[in-house]
């Protein structure tokens, strides 16, 4: 590869035969910061963008972009500059090092919201082919720009303060419960994910450590997904339970001891950072500098059978 280009924030710096298919305008609901925070995550493209990026990992990285490599033998990538006085930046692709695309995408703050300018230009597209080209390009953005609309507006209410709740839920006979799990809930100032898997009642915060997307369980992290039969309704089955263990019967704990043996995983869909929900480690990327928060401790009230999740 060569080096990082001179001249990046001028147009057309390799001096092509550009030429500009497309131009995509719209009103993003989410402000200007979110936008640019979006524009510097590199990371979430083969994420969130699941079904457009197959290939993603980084090169380089500095305030002025990011380079990443769009192919497993580094044959393409992408390189995006920064022109932050200017409110706008350019993402280039290359194949082999030619440049096959230059995107200009300007950002236009209004109010909580940010209206976005896009052109595509191709170079030595065919006046025949341009419509065609164009639109595959107004199709893609479009989807990119809906997905990344949606985690931002999601990280925004995230940020937003919310009241505290309590210190602890009364959730309720085990039996009751049940049904209606999954369910969020709120304890201080986290919320929590409530679920029944593989015959364990299992409580971990809903938000990722890292930018606060959804955490959800992986299901290859479970050996068993036969749950709510009878057995777990006889059987609250928490570590965190001090009568779960008592409460077991065989069978029910045989499960549970196969399901300990192994860890139980969350993934964030919007950077697939991985977390063992036992531990709170991050299980991937290996160079993750994160960690569940521990979660508060469920508890089945002697007296009245009840779940109890907290400290009340
Ligand atoms: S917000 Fe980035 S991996 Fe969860
Ligand atoms: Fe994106």
């Amino acid at each position: 590869m060569t080096a990082l280009q001179k001249n990046s924030l001028q147009k057309n710096p390799n001096d092509l035969n550009l030429v500009e298919v497309a131009c995509y305008q719209r009103l993003i609901n989410a402000s200007v910061e979110r936008v640019w925070e979006n524009v510097r995550d590199w990371e979430h493209l083969p994420w969130l963008h699941e079904s457009s990026f197959s290939y993603v990992s980084l090169d380089t990285q500095g305030e002025w972009g990011w380079r990443t490599w769009a192919s497993e033998k580094h044959t393409s990538h992408v390189e995006l500059c920064i022109d932050t006085q200017a409110q706008r930046y350019v993402a280039r692709s290359y194949r082999k090092q030619q440049q096959v695309t230059e995107i200009w995408t300007s950002l236009r703050a209004e109010g909580a919201q940010t209206h976005i300018s896009v052109t595509f230009a191709v170079p030595d597209i065919a006046d025949a082919d341009k419509t065609a080209v164009g639109q595959l390009y107004l199709d893609l953005y479009s989807r990119l720009w809906d997905e990344d609309e949606e985690m931002m507006q999601a990280r925004q209410q995230q940020l937003t303060p919310a009241p505290a709740g309590p210190d602890s839920i009364n959730l309720g006979p085990l039996q009751e419960l049940l049904p209606r799990l999954p369910m969020e809930v709120r304890i201080r100032q986290h919320n929590y994910q409530v679920c029944a898997v593989a015959g364990e009642l299992l409580v971990y915060p809903a938000r990722c450590p890292h930018l606060l997307g959804p955490l959800s369980i992986l299901d290859d992290s479970i050996l068993d997904d036969s749950i709510l039969d009878d057995s777990i309704l006889n059987s609250s089955i928490s570590d965190s339970s001090p009568l779960a263990k008592s409460q077991l019967d065989s069978s029910a704990q045989g499960r549970a001891d196969k399901i300990h043996a192994q860890t139980l995983q969350v993934r964030c869909p919007w950077h697939g950072y991985v977390f063992d929900i036992r531990s709170g480690a991050c299980l991937s990327p290996a160079n993750a500098a994160c960690r569940l928060h521990r979660s508060p401790p469920l508890q089945t009230n002697g007296a009245s059978g009840d779940v109890i999740l907290g400290v009340a």
